[in-house]
């Protein structure tokens, strides 16, 4: 399977958002990752429904929305309406496993598919019990809050160890990494079992861009 490219709209010039994303499209991205945070699950405050609701359909990326928000339950359902095709929450932010079957159900019941994210600091097998319901798991190889940050190295195991799992047990469910891609690192999180990578800094504000999205799809 050829690896899945979704820039992060969080590093776009957000002065010429409709040019930066056609200027992915054009690059052969196949995903736009938005990352969406209310500041209060996360240390920082990005964009949400209306940012969304003014790029559903107008381009041919498939609309990969991660919410770093608390509550994740209340606002999915605005979210799809809104254009998510995708819609990843956060394993931390729900209140037991139980909030996290609902969770993903509900996702399911609006027509979108359901990815589980996990912080660096969650051990990657407090998610399996979700995994034959998942269509992907978002392993953040950073703290989730901002873009530019610097890629958290023991991410590659927890590729392996979940790629492994999948691999076992015949899971349909897909491995998404997010935080400090680039060349080098985007590399070893495909070898280790990646198949979608998300890269905000390293694609935006770079004239060399297809360059970029093809050395991460090698
Ligand atoms: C961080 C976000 C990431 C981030 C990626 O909370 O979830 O998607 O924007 O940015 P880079 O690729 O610059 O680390
Ligand atoms: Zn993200």
């Amino acid at each position: 399977m050829k690896t899945i490219i979704a820039p992060s709209l969080l590093s776009a010039d957000f002065t010429n958002l409709d040019s930066e994303i056609t200027k992915m499209e054009n690059a052969g991205a196949d995903w736009l990752h938005f990352d969406v945070m209310d500041g209060h699950f996360v240390p920082n405050i990005s964009f949400g429904v209306p940012v969304l609701k003014s790029i559903k359909g107008k381009f041919n990326l498939i609309n990969d929305v991660h919410i770093m928000i608390s509550d994740p339950y209340f606002y999915a359902s605005k979210f799809i309406k809104a254009g998510a095709q995708i819609l990843t929450f956060h394993y931390e932010a729900c209140k037991n496993d139980n909030d996290v079957f609902r969770t993903i159900d509900l996702i399911h019941s609006y027509g979108a598919k359901a990815g589980l994210s996990i912080k660096p600091g969650t051990p990657i097998f407090k998610i399996f019990p979700f995994l034959y319901s998942l269509d992907l798991v978002l392993i953040m190889s950073v703290e989730p809050g901002f873009g530019g940050q610097a890629f958290i190295e023991d991410s590659i195991d927890k590729i392996a160890i979940l790629s492994k799992k999948i691999k076992q047990n015949n899971i349909k469910c897909l491995i998404e990494v997010d935080g400090g891609i680039n060349g080098e690192t985007g590399k070893k999180c495909v070898e280790a079992g990646a198949n979608i990578l998300v890269a905000g800094s390293y694609l935006f504000g770079h004239d060399d861009v297809e360059e970029r999205i093809n050395k991460l799809k090698l």
